[in-house]
């Protein structure tokens, strides 16, 4: 619900268990007034107190007030050059060559249902979902106008940002910086908790306390990255799972961005979050308009778990799309780590016939079955069947994989190119790099210049022929380098700060082209695992693999990470060979079974090299995925125990939304020789319920379970347990 009251020009933003608030003061200047959980209203301007600051400085309408500075006040969207001196939200270069921007009120309006954002992901919502609010600023010297635009869900606690900056006047603007988001906080006595690591160790969780200065994360990339998640927290020192006031953001964006977070002098803080201003510089022509991505903002009472429940619910409600936000994703098996680029038609139809024999949905044929790819370095952008290997093609492949009652589904990588590919030998100007200059190579290839509307076309070509040609029903979108050389041919020498961000919405264009034609096809995105897993990504992708890391005890940290922010059920987790690829760890099928099993599950592995008792243990995991999917798919998620380094069991548990059944997951990591009794204690269920578990005829009262905790067997190392619980 938004309170608008127009003569106070106060505006207060009520979810179910939170309230935030905006009022423009008597000089048109936009402040944050509170944001955290649930008040009754009123004008809390009154929170906010003033003094004479030196060395912050007074803007005109002040006079001679000293004690009121834009230093000082809290702001909703900060100006620069004006006096405000903490984490800019909006620096301007004018056509005088001046970089003020200086933002005052005109005025808001309501709107019911969620706004929009054209060409890019965005929440989505009717009347009965959302609210939207629109607040317009200006800076009357610069002509230019900012409206701040918040949607707001009440019943999930979810408040969207974005911002649109309009060129109101007849000479160009050059914007440096737009943040989507601006939060001012009154005290800095915070954590700051980011989500980093690298390729095939993504999202590992860190908390560290605010110090004075700016701490930031961000990606420069041209991806959102595997190194930073444009997803951020700031909390209470003392908030974990179930207590303290913690604050989530999330960018809807899939390439550069920065978080960045400030403790100033006078020990309050502002977090600011948007597209990233290394290299960015977009000019608006009089009339023209720029949008931000959205930011997500989530606040909870009540420690982290409620938090991410939240995000989760709004996710599957309100940012997957289509069939996909209920429908059952299907096992899958990869043919990538059974076999990377070494196969034929002969070996993929064995396999196929294992996996259907063993219950499997969805044969993919991951990368290796196009040009004449025989290992990484050719033919991406020659998106047509190698023949050598297929003789009969996809069509007919897919033919036989339908008839051996699979779906079949496809690895695409279809931002990049290889030198060694006609399409760069017919279009070598399609690259992302400057003329004359040498290339940078990642992975051997490099990156099409999605600015342009031609490469895109002729790609959507491409990629439709091949869907047309054969039953696909599934494409594994990945992405696997970063960019440099950061320059379009179809761009002024002025412009080209302008390239990277066209680059995500030419990707977001042809994702979203590739979905409307093909609306029964799922998309699983991909950027060498983990590189592209955004909010951004996950409005055309509805599910993201999650790490090129299958090793079941590194997952336990990676989707630990991720669930801070995203719903199990978009993750791509898969079964994989032992000793595994990554780590050269051996974990037991069972334990590898219960880690995969909390995400979209598969198999990525030969399945021809399995025992006859291992192959009876996959048909029971497959039935377990069957059996529980819609309890991971639309029940909540609790984080009971965090991975730890000391080799203590990591423990979490679904629980249905009437509390009737649950899941308790528990994998144990290294073993030491005289192990204490653990119990681990449940969360989320009914106290006064009792509970019968997987094996135990005498049932568990919920409350004991919660306070006293479920006494764990001793469990060997890396061995798990996946115990039901149900209701009586
Ligand atoms: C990176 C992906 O993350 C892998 O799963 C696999 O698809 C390879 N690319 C194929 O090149």
């Amino acid at each position: 619900m938004i309170i608008q009251d127009n003569e106070k020009r106060l505006f207060t933003l009520q979810t179910r268990s939170t309230t935030y608030q905006i009022k423009a003061d008597q000089n048109g200047v936009l402040l944050h007034t509170y944001y955290g959980p649930k008040l009754s209203g009123g004008d809390l301007s009154r929170l906010i107190r003033f003094a004479d600051r030196g060395f912050s400085p007074n803007p005109n309408e002040a006079g001679n007030d000293r004690t009121y500075s834009l230093d000082t006040l809290p702001q909703e969207y900060s100006g620069s050059g004006a006096g405000d001196f903490r984490l800019p939200s909006l620096e301007l270069e004018l056509s005088d060559g001046s970089y003020v921007a200086d933002l005052r009120y005109i005025d808001a309006k309501l709107q019911s249902g969620k706004y929009t954002l054209e060409a890019m992901p965005a929440f989505f919502g009717s009347a009965e979902d959302a609210d939207t609010l629109i607040i317009t600023l200006e800076d009357a010297a610069a002509h230019v106008r900012v409206e701040l635009l918040y949607g707001v869900f009440e019943a999930y606690d979810l408040i969207t940002r974005a911002a649109r900056i309009v060129n109101c006047g007849d000479t160009p603007v050059r914007l440096h910086r737009a943040a989507s988001l601006c939060l001012d906080f009154p005290s800095a006595d915070l954590d700051f908790i980011t989500f980093d690591g690298g390729h095939v160790k993504e999202r590992g969780l860190n908390r560290t306390r605010l110090r004075p200065g700016v701490q930031s994360v961000g990606s420069i990339r041209g991806i959102s990255s595997h190194q930073h998640n444009p997803f951020v927290m700031l909390c209470e020192p003392g908030a974990d799972e179930e207590h303290g006031t913690c604050y989530g953001a999330a960018l809807l964006y899939s390439g550069n961005f920065e978080a960045a977070v400030e403790r100033c002098q006078f020990e309050d803080a502002r977090l600011t979050m948007g597209i990233h201003p290394f290299h960015f510089c977009w000019t608006l022509e009089p009339g023209q308009t720029f949008t931000t991505p959205e930011a997500a903002l989530l606040c909870s009472p009540s420690g982290f778990g409620e938090m991410s429940r939240q995000f989760h619910r709004a996710i599957r409600a309100h940012l997957l799309r289509d069939v996909w936000q209920d429908r059952r994703k299907p096992i899958l098996v990869n043919s990538w780590e059974a076999f990377y680029f070494d196969y034929d038609h002969d070996r993929l139809l064995r396999f196929a016939r294992e996996a259907a024999a063993l219950g499997m949905e969805l044969f993919v044929l991951d990368d290796g079955w196009f040009g004449h790819r025989n290992d990484d370095c050719s033919s991406l952008g020659d998106w047509w069947v190698n023949k050598e290997k297929l003789p009969g093609g996809l069509g007919a492949l897919s033919k036989e994989i339908n008839a051996l009652g699979m779906e079949f589904g496809l690895w695409i990588e279809p931002e990049m190119v290889s030198e060694d590919s006609c399409l760069y030998q017919a279009h070598p100007d399609w690259v992302l790099n400057p003329a004359g200059r040498p290339y940078t190579r990642g992975r051997c290839q490099l990156v099409l210049d999605y600015t342009r509307e031609e490469v895109r076309e002729y790609i959507f070509q491409a990629l439709q022929k091949l869907l047309d040609n054969a039953n696909i029903s599934y494409l594994k979108w990945d992405m696997n380098r970063a960019l440099t050389q950061v320059w379009s041919v179809a761009l002024p020498s002025g412009r080209q700060g302008e390239v990277y961000h066209r680059y995500v919405l030419g990707v977001y264009a042809l994702l979203e082209r590739v979905r409307q034609a093909n609306p029964h096809t799922l998309i699983e995105g991909c950027s060498g695992g983990g590189g592209r897993f955004d909010m951004g990504m996950l409005y055309y992708t509805p599910q993201i693999w999650c790490s090129d890391n299958t090793d079941a005890i590194d997952r336990l940290s990676i989707q630990y990470g991720t669930s801070f922010a995203y719903p199990p059920a978009t993750m791509g987790a898969h079964v994989s060979a032992v000793p595994n690829e990554q780590t050269g760890r051996s974990v037991p099928l069972e334990t590898r079974g219960t880690v995969a099993l909390s995400g979209t599950f598969g198999y990525e592995m030969d399945l021809g090299t399995l025992s006859e008792e291992e192959k009876t243990l996959v048909v029971r995991q497959i039935q377990a995925y069957k059996e529980s999917y819609e309890l991971i798919q639309t029940g909540d998620y609790y984080r009971l125990t965090p991975p730890s380094p000391d080799g203590a069991p990591t423990a979490w548990l679904h629980v249905s939304s009437d509390r009737r059944s649950a899941l308790l997951s528990v994998v144990s990591g290294q073993v030491h020789a005289g192990p204490p009794f653990r119990r681990v204690k449940l969360r989320g269920l009914d106290p006064a319920l009792r509970y019968r578990l997987t094996g135990d005829d005498t049932p568990w009262p919920g409350d004991v379970l919660m306070q006293a905790g479920y006494p764990l067997p001793m469990l060997g190392e890396y061995q798990s347990l996946r115990l039901w619980l149900k209701a009586e």
